[in-house]
Order: structure tokens, then C-alpha cells, then sequence
């Protein structure tokens, strides 16, 4: 299978999902890296080690619904079976998720359906929780909220600062995002009734 990784950032899960493709851990060709910001770090790297790469800006679409409809365009050319979201802080229309059911991948940096949003880490550190984690989850058109693949917690230390805490989460992305991508590239996810996802053996 041919999948993207769609980044708005940084792109250190975007690396670890790249390294794993590199070991053979993930089958999948990684064959597009597309970014909605020109300056996302992810883009860079993905331009640097020579990725495919594409970038369209929002700004330059009268509407979220014709963005989207450009991005399915570029997909379907480039023969995309499914999408990674891995720090795109864009939220896709009804429309895309329709092209992709259950075949788009996030990461999320809280125990969804706790602290949903941009700003995962910093309100679960905020409110002091004593437990956070990461959730794997299917993308649907409603913000952090499709179907739950997997979740990793962990407990937040008392000496716990927000730089501590957020280097912690990202280590522990890395590790079950790719998990997450073996079990969906081997066919081993099936989304049950009451959005159960099951993980055959
Ligand atoms: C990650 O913490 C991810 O969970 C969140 O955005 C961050 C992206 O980090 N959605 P990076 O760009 O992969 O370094």
C-alpha cells in the first residue's frame, strides 16, 4: 500500500514513522508528505531526505471544501491508500473523510476523550492530571473524536514540568504510532458497531 503523512509542525513523528519505513518495521510506501503551512519543520525534513512532498495553502482556496477537494485530487493521482495525520492541525471537511473511511490515522497527545484540541499536553499538565497517555485513533469529521485504535498512559511525575511532560508524550507517539500502522497495513483493524475497533491477532 501507498500512504501520505499529512504535518503542520515539527514532524519528529513524521522521522519516526520515516526510520521505521527505512527498517522494514512499516511495509507501506511512505509516498507523500503534504504539509497546509510552507515553513512546517516536517515538510523540510521530508524535502531533505527526499520524499515525495506537496504543499497547497488555505489561503489560497475560497473555502475549507475546495482546499480539500484539491488535496483528494493530488491523492487519488499519487494513488493513496491511507493517510497518517501526524501534528496537521487542520480539520478535515465531511467531504475527505468521505474519501478515506476509516483509512486516515492520527495521533493525539491525551487520553482522548479527555483534553481534545491543539493544546492536548499543555491543558492535561494545566489541570493536573496524575495519569495522561496518547491515543491512536481513526480520523472522522468531528475534532479528536473517531474511533479509538490504541492508548498508551503514563504517569505524570510530581517534579513534572511541561517541557518534561511533552518530550515524554512525543517518545511515547513514536513508539505506538507505528504499532498502530503495522496492525492497519496488515489488515489486522476492523471498526465494529459502537466504534469499537478491534485488533485481530
Ligand atoms: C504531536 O504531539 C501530536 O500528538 C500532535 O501534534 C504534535 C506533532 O508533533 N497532534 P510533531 O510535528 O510530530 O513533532
Amino acid at each position: 500500500m501507498r500512504f501520505a503523512v499529512f504535518v503542520s509542525g515539527a514532524g519528529s513523528n513524521l522521522k519516526a514513522i520515516h526510520e521505521a519505513c527505512k527498517k522494514g518495521e512499516i511495509k507501506s510506501e511512505l509516498a507523500l508528505v503534504f504539509s497546509n503551512r510552507p515553513k512546517a519543520g516536517g515538510l523540510k525534513y521530508a524535502q531533505e531526505v527526499g520524499l515525495e512532498t506537496l504543499h497547497l495553502n488555505p489561503k489560497d482556496y475560497t473555502n475549507p471544501q475546495s482546499f480539500d477537494r484539491d488535496v483528494v485530487i493530488h491523492l487519488k493521482q499519487a494513488k493513496i491508500d491511507f493517510i497518517i495525520t501526524a501534528g496537521y492541525m487542520k480539520l478535515f471537511t465531511p467531504y475527505f473523510v468521505k474519501q478515506f473511511p476509516n483509512q486516515i490515522i492520527n495521533v493525539h497527545p491525551s487520553l482522548l476523550p479527555a483534553f481534545k484540541g491543539k493544546s492536548g499536553i499543555k491543558d492535561a499538565f494545566t489541570y493536573g492530571v496524575k495519569v495522561t497517555g496518547v491515543t491512536i485513533h481513526f480520523v472522522n469529521d468531528k475534532m479528536d473524536a473517531g474511533p479509538i485504535i490504541m492508548q498508551e498512559a503514563f504517569q505524570v511525575d510530581p517534579l513534572e514540568t511541561l517541557e518534561s511532560l511533552t518530550e515524554r508524550m512525543h517518545k511515547v507517539e513514536h513508539k505506538i504510532f507505528k504499532k498502530a500502522i503495522v496492525l492497519f497495513e496488515d489488515g489486522k483493524l476492523k471498526v465494529k458497531a459502537a466504534r469499537r475497533v478491534e485488533i485481530s491477532d
